[in-house]
């Protein structure tokens, strides 16, 4: 696995394999990775001929400096990891690379709406945060191919408008959540769990299951069931910022005749916010 901590050198790279007629696939990550990131390796490895992964901890996507500062490096056990999962190319950008004026007097990305609801509305400016770097990882990458994971489904919508509206040569392709034999999405934030957290942390999944068979079942006071599944969070231990049902093309408020549906959640427990997902097609 070649390692680059330069711009220059990763385009050089880049240039000759695309050159050569190569299909390049591009893992965007903030390292600490776990079985989920190898799942995200392994589908690139599907997509084409090389894969760049990149382990970049974005500060700007971070709305508490504690949280950013918490933040695991766990580089070498990354690199192996990569290296064994077949990774072609990594890229160690330092923060000065990518923010060159420093990130407050940065040219920023900004998805509007979508970024301001759900997970933006309880953590601002974290999509700002998040369509800009990855806006400037795809300008030094150039794939032809970027993947990444559905737990962040506000995310992956947030970068997919980012890549239509911007014109981004890159197809972005969803994998979707890796769980663990519990149910607990696969996340770098359970290792903030205490044993005692962990054994609670399934519930989460278990109350989103609970609600889609409720809507599958022919469940349609939306306000109701999304009250009850917080209230399950809550004496489960949870802290729930929100539990929602909503479109899954656009995430805009359920109407009645809204058949493709997305129902998300993110709630604390102790010290980790966990966030998960799950679709319900109704058609
Ligand atoms: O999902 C992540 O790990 C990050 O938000 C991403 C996409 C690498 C941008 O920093």
């Amino acid at each position: 696995m070649l390692c680059f901590n330069t711009i220059h050198d990763t385009r050089q790279q880049l240039y000759a394999w695309r050159m050569a007629g190569e299909r390049i696939v591009f893992v965007p990550t903030m390292g600490n990775l776990h079985r989920g990131h190898l799942r995200l390796v392994e589908h690139a490895r599907q997509q084409g001929q090389r894969v760049v992964v990149s382990i970049f901890v974005n500060p700007m996507q971070f709305n508490d400096k504690d949280d950013f500062a918490a933040y695991p490096n766990t580089l070498e056990q990354d690199s192996v990891k990569l290296q064994a999962v077949g990774v072609d190319a990594l890229f160690l950008p330092s923060v000065e690379m990518i923010y060159p004026d420093g990130h407050q007097n940065n040219c920023d990305v900004i998805v509007p709406g979508l970024s301001d609801i759900l997970c933006g509305a309880h953590r601002p400016g974290h999509f700002v945060g998040v369509a800009t770097v990855v806006a400037k990882l795809f300008n030094i990458v150039q794939a032809d191919v970027a993947v990444f994971g559905e737990k962040d489904f506000q995310q992956l919508m947030v970068i997919r408008r980012m890549v239509n509206a911007l014109c981004f040569p890159v197809e972005v392709k969803g994998v979707p959540t890796e769980r663990e034999s519990d149910g607990l999405a696969m996340s770098s934030r359970n290792g903030y769990l205490s044993a005692e957290e962990r054994q609670r942390a399934p519930l989460l999944y278990k109350v989103l299951e609970q609600v889609k068979s409720q809507l599958k079942s022919g469940g349609d006071d939306i306000s109701a069931i999304e009250a009850q599944a917080q209230q399950v969070l809550q004496d489960g231990g949870f802290r729930a910022e929100y539990f929602s049902v909503r479109s899954a093309q656009d995430l805009a408020l359920v109407e009645a005749n809204t058949q493709d549906l997305v129902i998300v959640a993110a709630a604390w427990l102790g010290k980790a916010r966990l966030i998960d997902n799950i679709r319900l097609n109704l058609g």
